[in-house]
């Protein structure tokens, strides 16, 4: 393990039954990056982080995370571990209001101080009493990740957090990966080109299952070259 990686993925293999979706992946998050994953619908992203996170097993290869291995540990251990893994689908409980799915996420990492997330999300504070299945797709995402920083994870991956959503919606999201990211490292999944090449410190573009390309340097990823593998 190098000095301040965080996460390490190593030649993983991973099934849906006898459907293979991703072959070798190997990749590495370095403590207080920024990392994004991108490719074309159906490239396995999405199993990759359900992988990371502890919700697949995989056929062959490992992950580690702080220099233990992760994989097969089951979603709750990892999480509790300090791996926050924000679903692509943004499902909340529903039937519950924010404060009670705020503190489902409190009760679960023994923190139970919100005001980082008020700070981070003011919204929250004042849509405490409402029912979370009757958000917008921004305030979910919002509680999603409110939810995800609380415990203070050494990482947050989030799966397509702008999907679906407003321009102007997108833009405070933006601002919320930025702060975030000031003391937590980022993991996402993101179609949204410009706020990759405003935030990302390197990229990763996954096709049928591998990794093809990673992108590390700071001008090429202002200026999109990565676009071309997508
Ligand atoms: N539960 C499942 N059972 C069987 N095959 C699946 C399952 N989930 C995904 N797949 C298949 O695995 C492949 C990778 O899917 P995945 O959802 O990981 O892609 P993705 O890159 O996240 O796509 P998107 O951009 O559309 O979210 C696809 O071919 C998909 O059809
Ligand atoms: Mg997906």
């Amino acid at each position: 393990m190098s000095q301040n990686s965080l996460l390490e993925v190593n030649e993983l293999y991973v099934n849906y039954g006898k459907l293979a979706v991703l072959f070798d992946i190997s990749l590495k998050i370095n403590t207080s990056e920024v990392v994004f994953l991108v490719g074309r619908n159906g490239a396995g992203k999405t199993t990759l982080f359900r992988t990371i996170a502890g919700f697949l097993e995989p056929r062959e290869g490992e992950v580690t995370f702080k220099g233990d291995v992760i994989s097969g540990m089951g979603a709750y251990k990892i999480a509790r571990k300090g791996v926050k893994y924000i679903h692509q689908d943004k499902s909340v409980f529903g039937d519950l209001t924010i404060k009670e799915n705020l503190e489902l996420s409190s009760y679960a990492t023994g923190d139970y101080d919100w005001e980082p997330v008020f700070a981070m999300f003011p919204k929250l504070k004042i849509l405490l009493d409402r029912k979370a299945g009757k958000l917008s797709g921004g305030e979910k995402q919002m509680l999603l990740m409110g939810m995800a920083i609380i415990g203070k994870p050494d990482l947050v991956m989030m799966d397509e957090p702008t999907e679906g959503l407003a321009p102007h919606v997108i833009q405070d999201l933006a601002v919320s990966f930025k702060e975030i990211s000031k003391t937590t490292t980022l993991f996402i999944v993101e179609q949204n080109l410009p706020i990759i090449a405003d935030i990302a410190d390197r990229v990763y573009c996954m096709r049928e299952g591998k990794i093809i390309v990673e992108e590390g340097c700071r001008e090429d990823i202002q200026d999109l070259c990565f676009e071309k593998h997508l």
